[in-house]
């Protein structure tokens, strides 16, 4: 595997996390223009094996912004139809010359398999195992909001079993020192991640993130009608207003309104929502960058 690559949470130290931050947060002033030399600049290609409207196009626009010559595939009308392995798909775009691959699968670590492709993997997500650069946008939109990482409170609430970002988030924020609580119904707690009281927990965080029912991995509570999701177990406007003063709504997106969070709420002053999403392009930018072997802003060498 190219050491470039970022698969999981686990590839990254904290000072490699923290020096995308910057590069991110660097991208949003003074870099913001900045582009990959053309000499430096490689073909990228977007494996999207599950639907994705952030991920993907976050991607490209990252891609654009940095000059870099960005293709799509569409796994309805390609070979993959025809039962072309992922490996077999990934070893032939290296073979056409893309310097780096960009995949959301729906399999849990489907990484493992490819192994032996030699250019660089950014993982868009994998299953319900990882999504490191969803969790790279939530560390900055945290880091953005209260200047450090460590010592805070976050709540994260739903389907955490079938959550990737529940499980990256997890990760990273742990390790920089955040105490992270999980809740929701008792059916989606995951062995690790042992739930607590929401409301008890709603005026303790800083942070409160909010996650999807991923019906399309099999999330289903039998005989609860969405109002009802909503009501015992969703953010509401009532358990809103019990957040502390300065404490900040976050949710990965797509938002199910009025099923994990009232309607009124998305874009409510506390919410970071859309926020997020625009952090989402900064941290994939960096994440490109380093993929193709910049160091970051802050250093010389390479
Ligand atoms: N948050 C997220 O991954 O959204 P998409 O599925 O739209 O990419």
């Amino acid at each position: 595997m190219n050491p470039k690559s970022l698969l999981t949470m686990k590839d990254l130290s904290n000072a490699e996390i923290l020096d995308i931050l910057n590069d991110a947060k660097a991208f949003n002033s003074s870099h913001s223009d900045w582009q990959i030399p053309v000499s430096s600049r490689k073909l990228t290609a977007n494996l999207f094996f599950e639907p994705s409207t952030r991920t993907h196009f976050s991607f490209e626009s990252a891609e654009y912004q940095l000059g870099l010559q960005a293709a799509d595939l569409a796994p309805d009308s390609s070979s993959v139809t025809k039962g072309e392995t992922l490996y077999d798909t990934c070893r032939t775009f290296e073979s056409l010359g893309y310097g780096v691959l960009v995949i959301r699968h729906p399999q849990d670590e489907y990484f493992k398999e490819l192994e032996n492709v030699k250019i660089p993997i950014i993982n868009a997500g994998d299953g319900k195992g990882n999504h490191p650069t969803q969790c790279l946008l939530d560390l900055l939109t945290m880091y953005n909001e209260f200047g450090h990482l460590d010592g805070l409170n976050v709540l994260i609430c739903g389907d955490v079993a079938h959550s990737r970002v529940a499980a990256s988030n997890k990760e990273a924020l742990e390790k920089f020192g955040a105490n992270v609580r999980f809740a929701g119904p008792k059916e989606w707690e995951r062995e690790g991640y042992p739930f607590s009281d929401f409301d008890e927990s709603i005026p303790w965080a800083d942070v409160v993130i909010m996650l999807r029912i991923q019906r399309e991995r099999g999330a289903k509570i039998d005989g609860m009608s969405d109002a009802e999701y909503l009501e015992r177990y969703g953010l509401t406007l009532e358990r809103e207003k019990k957040m502390k003063d300065h404490a900040i709504i976050m949710h990965p997106a797509p938002v199910n309104r009025g099923v994990e969070i009232d309607t009124n709420l998305v874009e409510c002053e506390r919410s970071r929502i859309f926020e997020q999403m625009k952090n989402g392009v900064l941290v994939r930018k960096a994440v490109l960058r380093r993929a193709l072997g910049f160091a970051p802003f802050g250093r010389s060498e390479c």
